[in-house]
């Protein structure tokens, strides 16, 4: 029987075989960008329960590049896949028999890499006769906070990675709604682009993190924008355009660092304004006031604490994944399959990888940033 939520434009349903009790334990999962990663997480009444998370980061084989080389990246998840799924068993002490699914990223993402990840989890599941449940990568990063701590649904998410700068209002796995998005850069995407421009290497976040502890920004007066709008969109690019110019102006290490400093002030003082925002929407309509920041950027200490000051100044509880699983990893792809699973929402084994795949679709192809986008539908 197909569900209401087919994600897939005709290939692949999800499919609905009735809801399982837990505990369910699953392989997931993740191949979206440049980590190939392999986790098993147990879900249980009392939370998630992370068993094993392997990361092989391809940092070092895209450094030379400046960024991800999409094929150097896919042909590597092929070399490292099977290596990287059999000691996430291997150091959960667990086997396939074991399992009650099979997680994988089905996209947003680089499609040459979601489909080695996808494609590996249908052989198993296949193979194996267990269900298989393709996530959304987005998905995974917003339960991506349930795996440190039990956080009930709903509660407001800001997401902020290398590719993805959203508020979503996050009611359930599956029932997730769009409050703001970036209307050209990811926040991440801004880091990574000053972090290049100012020659501190690839990924350039924790590096620009890093020089900006010894420097004080306060000389310098960045673009803010969109500041006459009231919607919690988000805008970067006037930044990094500002930001490359001041770069050249630098002559000493101090001034690099106080640069630094200034930009990392700045994305985080965008990411709250917006923030607060949708904190004012969102108490409208919920009693229940649980702020959660997850994605790469999460990762960033000075984002993470204008945040929580902004949530206790609005009344709001404040979360943020532990560090490793800011960043990509298949924990978070693992605990959204249980999630699914415990809900009886699963994949087909026909069901595709996609490069582009928003998680509220609706909200997504509704806005005007994204209409003449053609076949490959809204990015995010
Ligand atoms: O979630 P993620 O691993 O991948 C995506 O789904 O995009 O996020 C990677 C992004 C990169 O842009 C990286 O520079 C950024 O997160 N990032 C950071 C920090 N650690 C990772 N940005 C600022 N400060 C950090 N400490
Ligand atoms: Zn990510």
């Amino acid at each position: 029987m197909n569900s209401g939520a087919d994600y897939s434009s005709g290939t692949g349903a999800t499919t609905v075989v009735g809801s399982r009790a837990l505990p369910l334990t699953v392989l997931g999962f993740e191949t979206s960008c440049d980590e190939t990663a392999a986790a098993v997480v147990r879900l249980t009444d009392e939370g998630a329960q992370v068993l094993s998370s392997v990361v092989h980061s391809q940092i070092t084989e895209h450094a030379a590049f400046g960024g991800v080389v999409p094929e150097i990246a896919a042909r590597s998840h092929v070399e490292m896949i099977s290596g990287v799924a059999a000691r996430a068993l291997a150091e959960a002490g667990l086997d396939y028999a074991d399992m009650d699914g099979i997680a994988a990223t089905a996209g947003p993402g680089l499609v040459g890499g979601v489909m080695v990840g996808l494609s590996f989890a249908k052989g198993a599941a296949l193979a194996r006769g267990l269900p298989l449940i393709a996530v959304n990568h987005l998905e995974g990063h917003a339960v991506s906070a349930r795996l440190g701590a039990q956080i009930a649904y709903p509660f407001l998410l800001l997401l902020v990675s290398g590719g993805h700068c959203q508020l979503l209002e996050v009611r359930g796995i599956g029932d997730m709604s769009r409050l703001g998005t970036t209307i050209d850069d990811a926040a991440g995407e801004a880091f990574d682009k000053i972090a290049k421009a100012m020659d501190l290497g690839y990924p350039g976040g924790p590096a620009l993190e890093r020089l900006a502890q010894t420097g004080d920004g306060s000389r310098f007066a960045l673009p803010r924008a969109l500041l006459g709008r009231k919607d919690c969109d988000f805008s970067f690019s006037g930044l990094k355009t500002a930001a490359s110019r001041l770069v050249e102006t630098c002559e000493t290490d101090q001034d690099r660092a106080d640069l630094a400093d200034a930009v990392q002030t700045a994305i985080a003082r965008q990411l709250t304004e917006r923030s607060e925002r949708a904190m004012a929407a969102y108490a409208e309509r919920h009693e229940h006031r649980m702020f959660v920041v997850a994605g790469g950027v999460a990762a960033n200490r000075t984002v993470r604490r204008v945040l929580e000051d902004a949530a206790a100044k609005h009344g709001f509880a404040f979360m943020a994944p532990p560090l490793a699983y800011c960043t990509d990893n298949a924990a978070m792809i693992a605990l959204a399959g249980a999630e699914r699973l415990a809900l009886g929402l699963t994949s087909e084994l026909d069901v595709a990888a996609r490069p582009r795949w928003p998680l509220d679709e609706a909200r997504a192809m509704a806005d005007p940033v994204h209409q003449k986008v053609g076949r490959k539908g809204a990015k995010a």
